[in-house]
């Protein structure tokens, strides 16, 4: 009973998690391979803080969204400044971006980024409140090349993640003429239906009426079906922009599907927005779960203005969930870093033991990853340790061999085994196959 009493007051906070083991390597593995891609294309690092005053996302990101309105944690400080943890990292790299002075630097300027986020989301499958995103932007330009970077990027990664039969779903909100016009023409069709809505979507006419588009409500969801579209109210120039990055899409052979419902949950959009499916999971009855966004983006030329700077910053960038991505892949995309242990190092006796980090530390300066039981005493509980482990060989380092300088290789496989000088031992290591 105590002990179950304990297990229920020590735990994580509900919607965070651990990240330990096959995961943590897998988080770090995905983020090496997409920032390598990153570098290739010429992008750089960023990492903004965690904590970032509040008005930054409160303004940002939108009154009438999810994550303003519920989703963003917030916190004041004891001198009472209001903060809030990042609950995505756009907002914060435009603020960067003011801050630095970047327009001064030749435009535009490619970012990447990696790190948590947090959004009190109700926790479920493939939504937590503390996730990984890997995000991109590209800040100081106007031109359909750089929405098609974006994308570009975004699809290459989740490629190389193993991410199979990727449905790239694509929408225009065009500029901020257009937008004011498509949301005219959406609120006056709304209000033909008022009737059939329910408080949350009559609610969203009044504050954000965009949102009404991706309404849970089923009634509300067949009015959708009828709803104008987007591509519908945007103007000439706008028109161009979105024709531009499809053809652009159409050249790199990426395919796409025009979803004219697609307007995504943060408010900064302009012109081009999209997001990254795969191939729905199945439930246990085998019906086709509701497919998750593994990543979403689009372009957001008014966002600067909104958090307080002076002048446009016309960008676009997206952001992967990466926690998401891993749940989808089976590839395994184990980091560098991680490496399968070559030996497996047995210390025998109090002299042994006392020499053995010496050794470990010859065999890492030779580039041979060990694993060891340096608290274990006995030969056969570290035997069963190095067998379980599959190591292809066993270095035994024992009372004889601790006064000799020597050691006993022992291959794995076919038991057969020498005693070398310490001073031989990795080449002979690293002659065995
Ligand atoms: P977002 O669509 O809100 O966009 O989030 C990007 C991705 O984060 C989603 O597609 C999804 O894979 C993942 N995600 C969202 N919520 C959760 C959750 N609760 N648990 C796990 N994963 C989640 C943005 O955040 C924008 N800042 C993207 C962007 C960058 N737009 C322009 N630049």
């Amino acid at each position: 009973m105590a002990e179950k009493q304990e297990k229920k007051d020590v735990q994580s906070v509900k919607g965070m998690r651990d990240i330990m083991g096959d995961q943590y390597y897998a988080l770090q593995g995905f983020f090496e391979k997409a920032q390598e891609i990153c570098e290739y294309y010429g992008l750089q690092p960023i990492e903004t803080p965690t904590l970032e005053q509040e008005e930054v996302f409160l303004k940002g990101i939108g009154e009438g969204t999810d994550i303003s309105d519920k989703e963003l944690y917030t916190l004041k400080t004891k001198g009472k400044d209001k903060l809030a943890m990042r609950p995505e990292t756009t907002a914060g790299i435009m603020r960067a971006y003011i801050e630095h002075g970047m327009h001064t630097k030749p435009q535009p300027v490619m970012f990447y980024t990696y790190g948590p986020v947090y959004r009190h989301d109700k926790p479920q499958r493939g939504r937590y409140r503390q996730f990984w995103q890997f995000g991109v932007e590209i800040l100081g330009s106007t031109k359909a090349v750089s929405d098609v970077l974006a994308i570009h990027l975004a699809h290459l990664i989740l490629k190389e993640a193993g991410i199979k039969d990727i449905t790239l779903k694509i929408n225009s909100l065009g500029d901020a003429d257009s937008r004011k016009e498509y949301v005219k023409t959406l609120t006056a069709y709304y209000r033909k239906h008022i009737n059939s809505m329910g408080a949350t979507d009559r609610q969203r006419l009044k504050t954000n009426p965009l949102r009404i588009l991706d309404s849970k409500d089923e009634a509300v969801a067949e009015i959708n079906a009828e709803a104008p579209q987007s591509i519908s109210s945007l103007n000439t120039a706008s028109k161009k922009h979105f024709k531009e990055v499809l053809e652009h899409l159409g050249e790199l052979g990426i395919n796409y599907e025009i979803d004219h419902k697609l307007v995504r949950g943060l408010d900064y959009y302009s012109h081009t927005v999209f997001e990254f499916f795969t191939t729905p999971e199945k439930n246990e009855e085998g019906e086709e779960m509701k497919p998750l966004a593994l990543g979403g983006g689009g372009r957001y030329d008014y966002l600067a203005k909104i958090i307080g700077g002076k002048k446009d910053v016309p960008s676009v960038g997206f952001g992967l969930g990466v926690d998401r991505v891993i749940e989808a892949t089976s590839k395994d995309i184990t980091p560098k870093v991680k490496k399968a242990p070559k030996v497996y190092f047995i210390q025998l006796g109090q002299e042994a033991k006392l020499k053995s980090l010496a050794i470990i530390e010859e065999l890492r300066l030779a580039k041979i990853p060990v694993a060891h039981s340096l608290s274990k005493d006995s030969l056969g509980q570290q035997l069963a340790i190095a067998e379980k482990l599959g190591v292809p060989q066993v270095l035994i380092f024992g009372q004889k061999e601790a006064l000799e300088g020597s050691v006993i290789i022992r291959n794995m496989k076919n038991r057969s085994q020498k005693i070398v000088k310490i001073d031989k031992m990795v080449e002979t290591i690293k002659k065995m196959k």
